[in-house]
């Protein structure tokens, strides 16, 4: 089946059953300090699904463009794509378990014709310590539909991931319960990491099954939410019944919501019973054009045309938004696309300019559901087309100096030179050494990282008298509070669910003042988680660390807080409290700081002061330290 026919097979369904087709979200997201593009379906819909009333009613459909830069460099698997299209569907306080379970079953088996032998479902196992129960419920839906399907409805608890790597799947078994790790969803991932405040609830995700020769075996037996081939994820039914609350624990909505999305793409594959997305209708034009620029055959460069099909599919839908190739950002992002798909291509000696050629590809593939990027074609391809041509002269510059050095042996400066000078990137100069025999001088890796280190002190001394952050001395007290301040909104975020965005601080010796975004009061109690997660976290002795990095790679990889966003030159030193993915906070910042957070404890405890509006929409806290 088409992609186009799955779509609109999707949408005719919801308006027969009373749901309103929303217009999809733009792509990408001003003003979310958390994220930089819109990953899914409900993310805009949030006020909603907390209770705040929707114009269209309680019940909405769409298919909403989503793009997730994180997943990078994941693509060239089957199944991962950086731009995606999420079938979602929502119940606000409307249906719930029964009548979404049965609706995404009718659609897959009835719709698409999918045969319900090869469907298998999973749902959330429980967690007795935090009062969440095993949801009996959505299994035993599964169980009644499965069996009037005809087909076997068995079921197990499987609990880990690991644990199914280890003991697989048996003959009949159809419905499998497993832990948070898998069938729980918060803005967040797992159980404990739920955002206070934030809609959550126990999920039913749907597999669809490629068979035992899909199956690699280097992942351990076959279950659903392995990654060994055989299963595919091609949708998740979210029904939000909780909220976590201040003190961590959960409590019922009163407001019952369901969140379903589905990846149009992976939908497609089982329909045309391929677990690779790269063979739909989505991609086989793009794919079919790269094989004859380049005279190979995908079969024998899967992996390199996957990259280029979905970078620059990604591409043509974020400059139809308007985004240009930078250096911060949005921007960043779009830039890095479009230079792999640049490098990715060159793997297959695709030598001219050819993105001129995929662009029109891109918009007759999607000409009917999104009209819009034949309109802006034109401008796309100049957009695209820019960028080509400088990356590619930048190649050629730095391929030429690269030559030049040839004969000696690479030293570490010299690779330091054509990175800083040339543009042309490390990762670069070591594959075309590597591929025409170049050699290297057996110290490159030291010296290399000494010029970097050389550059990056040159360009601290420069932050530093930069940006103080509002520190007005660093006496032993304010250091601390400077830390504390950190540590404030760090926790601001979690307890309001990731939108507190810093709009500025001072701090002295004797105070933090915290200016924020937030449209409420804050409330007794969320003032007093706040105070309680900076105190724990300053109990818990947390490692604060800096480092200098690029300004893109602070923003785009770190993921790093900065308020003077446009103002930052092409390095910034980034502070950051714990460690590694547990870390609880990344700012851009000129210090000074606290080696360890325990060291705060010496001058008292955390204490929120006052609360008070500051300006419109922007709250202010006080707050100091107390013995
Ligand atoms: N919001 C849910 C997801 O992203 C449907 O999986």
């Amino acid at each position: 089946m088409n992609a186009n026919d799955v779509r609109d097979k999707f949408l005719a369904r919801m308006k027969n059953s009373g749901h309103e087709v929303v217009a999809p979200a733009s792509l990408k997201l001003e003003n979310d300090p958390t994220t930089l593009f819109t990953g899914s379906g409900m993310q805009p819909l949030m006020p909603y699904l907390l209770g705040e009333q929707h114009p269209d009613g309680q019940r909405l459909a769409n298919s909403q463009p989503c793009f997730r830069s994180q997943d990078i460099m994941d693509i060239g698997d089957n199944r991962h794509t950086t731009f995606f299209e999420m079938l979602g569907n929502w119940s606000l306080g409307d249906y719930f378990k029964e009548f979404q379970i049965r609706q995404f079953f009718d659609f897959l088996t009835k719709d698409l014709g999918l045969d319900p032998s090869k469907i298998y479902a999973t749902c959330f196992i429980g967690d007795e310590k935090l009062g969440i129960p095993r949801d009996s419920e959505a299994a035993e839906i599964w169980q009644k539909i499965f069996e009037e399907a005809g087909v076997s409805n068995g079921i197990a608890d499987i609990d880990t991931a690991e644990a199914g790597d280890k003991r697989g799947i048996k003959d009949g078994e159809r419905i499998f319960f497993y832990n948070d790790k898998e069938n729980w969803w918060s803005r967040a991932g797992g159980i404990k990491d739920t955002p206070i405040g934030d809609p959550c609830g126990p999920d039913s995700e749907v597999f669809y099954d490629f068979g035992p020769e899909a199956h690699d075996p280097s992942f351990g037996k076959a279950h659903p939410a392995s990654d060994s081939g055989r299963f595919m994820e091609i949708g998740n039914q979210v029904f939000m019944q909780y909220c976590r609350l201040p003190n961590g624990s959960f409590e019922e909505l009163k407001q019952k919501n369901v969140d379903f999305g589905g990846g149009l793409e992976r939908i497609t594959a089982a329909t045309i019973d391929s677990a690779d997305v790269f063979k739909t209708s989505l991609f086989t034009p793009i794919i079919k054009e790269l094989e004859k620029l380049s005279g190979k055959k995908y079969l024998e460069t899967t992996e390199e045309m996957r990259v280029i099909a979905d970078h620059l599919r990604a591409s043509v839908f974020l400059v139809t938004q308007g985004l240009v190739p930078s250096n911060k950002e949005h921007g960043y992002v779009l830039r890095r696309l479009c230079r792999r798909a640049i490098l990715k291509a060159q793997k297959l000696d695709i030598k001219d300019n050819f993105f001129a050629q995929i662009v029109p590809i891109v918009t007759e593939v999607y000409k009917d559901a999104y009209p819009e990027l034949a309109k802006s074609e034109k401008q796309t391809i100049e957009v695209l087309v820019r960028e080509e041509t400088q990356f590619n002269r930048t190649l050629t510059r730095g391929m030429k100096e690269l030559t030049k050095l040839k004969s000696g042996g690479l030293t570490g400066n010299e690779l330091f030179k054509l990175q800083d000078t040339y543009g042309f990137p490390l990762e670069l100069s070591l594959e075309v050494a590597e591929e025409q025999k170049i050699k290297l001088t057996s110290k490159w890796r030291a010296e290399f990282d000494a010029a970097l280190e050389k550059q990056r002190e040159a360009s601290r001394t420069a932050t530093k008298g930069m940006f103080k952050g509002g520190l007005a001395d660093d006496s032993d007290l304010t250091v601390k509070y400077h830390t504390a301040a950190h540590l404030l909104g760090a926790a601001l975020n979690q307890v309001l669910g990731h939108d507190a965005e810093q709009k500025g601080a001072n701090i002295n010796a004797e105070r933090i003042r915290f200016d924020f975004k937030a449209d409420a009061k804050l409330t007794p109690e969320q003032i007093k988680a706040v105070e309680d997660l900076v105190n724990e976290w300053i109990a818990a002795d947390l490692p604060v660390t800096h480092e200098e990095v690029d300004t893109d790679y602070a923003f785009e990889a770190l993921h790093a807080h900065g308020v003077f966003r446009d103002k930052y030159g092409d390095k910034v030193i980034v502070y950051t409290i714990g460690e590694g993915d547990s870390a609880i906070s990344r700012e851009i910042c000129g210090g000074p700081h606290v080696a360890k957070t325990s060291e705060i404890l010496k001058s008292g405890r955390f204490k929120v002061k006052k609360e008070e509006a500051s300006s419109a929409g922007v709250r202010r806290i006080k707050a100091i330290l107390v013995k």
